[in-house]
């Protein structure tokens, strides 16, 4: 028997029924019993904003799936570029797909000569990488006339090959302005991870990279890809849905993405592990977590109420990093944190678990990273989901302008006070 909901006007007795697919109803329920009646759900708590297919989630037992793929298959046997594909068209590309699409992104890595030379040389020495991110999306967005072709799907499938292939370009590019190095052109003959990390480091001609650095950037990325509807894919969709460029929705995306309780965690998280010191320490900052003084970073999520499959897998990916660039100091420290907190009645309780964020920061800081770039190297990936997301949003004829109603709480009429009768 299908499942339905009854909903009932206590104010007029009047009543609706509608049914219930996927544990999701209709909020024009709502609407038909008064338009004038709205549900208070901040932070949409309980609220399904869009129907989607790209990624499915269930928090409760910890499974994660692009495409219906497990995203431990996935970190496992595929790439971050075939992954891209498959969340943009919802399906793996069969080898000649995959050929044009490597090919298509490879060869749209390079930028404008002017968002270096004028852009980015504007910025003040030591600014925040994360902040130039976010601003190079959206300047990146007036070099195209098409940009604003949104209705072209031509135009459209343009800017997300743009997208994709210039992130890394722009991210290498934003890190060495911070420490003063020349900006190195991309590589189009090696593979997305291999040149993001070449743009990277790559000093002279005599830079060799381990393959398996080369695969753990590359299983971070697919595990940083997408993960349904977060701050930053709201962000994408929101601004999106007013029928904004590409360019400068990703940037609010970003924006979103750059907050600690976000993609600013796994920053938080080294910044933590080196305040704390040393494995000594952990129970008196446990305490301190405890008595309200701060938060455990990298742990807990809005929807994950068990282990985060993604950092599982990145917990092992550490541990291949390690064995190339010798063990980060920081992860004795992570993991006395992690044993003492799940054995802790306050994270039991509240069902808090390590996060993606947990131990990815160990790992980017073991490769080099500065603690500045992680939410930057969180951004290269999530691009292909926010554009995934987005022509989602496009293509669905459910969505129209977001536009939230709000419970207001403000003063009633009063007449203005001239200023000097004020008291
Ligand atoms: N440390 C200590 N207590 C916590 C933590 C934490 N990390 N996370 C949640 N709590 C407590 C919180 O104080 C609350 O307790 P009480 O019921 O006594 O008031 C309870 O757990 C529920 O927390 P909440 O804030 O209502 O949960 P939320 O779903 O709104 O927040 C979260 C989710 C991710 C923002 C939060 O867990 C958090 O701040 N975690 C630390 C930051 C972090 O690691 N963020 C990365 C998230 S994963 C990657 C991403 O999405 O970008």
């Amino acid at each position: 028997m299908a499942e339905t909901i009854t909903i009932t006007d206590d104010r007029t007795g009047q009543t609706v029924t509608v049914p219930i697919e996927g544990g999701v109803f209709p909020a024009s329920a709502i609407r038909s019993l008064d338009p004038s009646l709205f549900v208070y759900d901040p932070a949409y708590m309980q609220t399904a904003s869009c129907k989607s297919a790209i990624t499915y989630l269930d928090g409760e037992n910890g499974i994660l799936r692009y495409g219906g793929y497990p995203i431990e298959q996935l970190a496992e046997q595929s790439t971050f570029l075939e992954v891209a594909y498959l969340l943009l068209h919802g399906e793996l590309p069969t080898s000649e797909q995959l050929a044009v699409w490597s090919h298509d992104i490879t060869h749209h890595t390079f930028i404008h000569e002017n968002m270096r030379k004028r852009f980015v040389d504007g910025f003040h020495y030591d600014a925040h990488p994360m902040g130039m991110f976010v601003s190079a999306l959206a300047a990146l967005g007036t070099f195209y006339d098409g940009a604003k072709d949104i209705d072209d799907p031509a135009s459209r499938h343009k800017q997300v090959l743009r997208l994709i292939a210039k992130t890394p370009t722009m991210a290498a590019m934003c890190y060495r302005f911070s420490v003063g190095l020349p900006f190195n052109y991309p590589n189009n003959d090696i593979s997305f991870p291999a040149n993001f990390l070449s743009m990277m480091w790559k000093i002279g001609d005599d830079y060799q990279l381990d393959p398996v650095l080369e695969k753990a950037m590359d299983v971070l990325f697919i595990l940083h890809a997408d993960h349904e509807q977060n701050c930053g894919t709201t962000a994408m969709r929101v601004v999106g849905s007013s029928n904004a460029d590409p360019y400068s929705s990703a940037a609010a995306a970003a924006s979103a993405l750059y907050g600690p309780l976000h993609g600013g965690a796994n920053e938080a998280v080294v910044r933590m592990l080196s305040e704390i010191g040393s494995v000594e320490n952990v129970p008196a900052f446990i305490q301190s977590v405890k008595d309200g003084e701060g938060r455990l970073m990298g742990f807990g999520h809005r929807v994950y109420k068990n282990y985060d499959p993604r950092a599982k897998i990145i917990k092992q990916t550490a541990y291949d990093v390690f064995d190339v660039t010798g063990k980060n100091p920081l992860l004795d420290i992570a993991l006395k944190l992690e044993e003492v907190a799940l054995q802790d009645p306050y994270f039991v309780d509240r069902k808090l678990y390590p996060n993606v964020d947990f131990y990815s920061g160990l790992i980017y800081q073991a490769m080099g990273f500065p603690v500045d770039m992680f939410t930057v190297l969180f951004a290269i990936p999530r691009t292909a989901g926010w554009l995934a997301h987005w022509q989602e949003l496009l293509a669905d004829k459910d969505q129209k302008i977001s536009r939230p109603r709000q419970w207001y709480i403000g003063p009633e009429s009063r007449d203005y006070v001239p200023l000097a009768s004020r008291s």
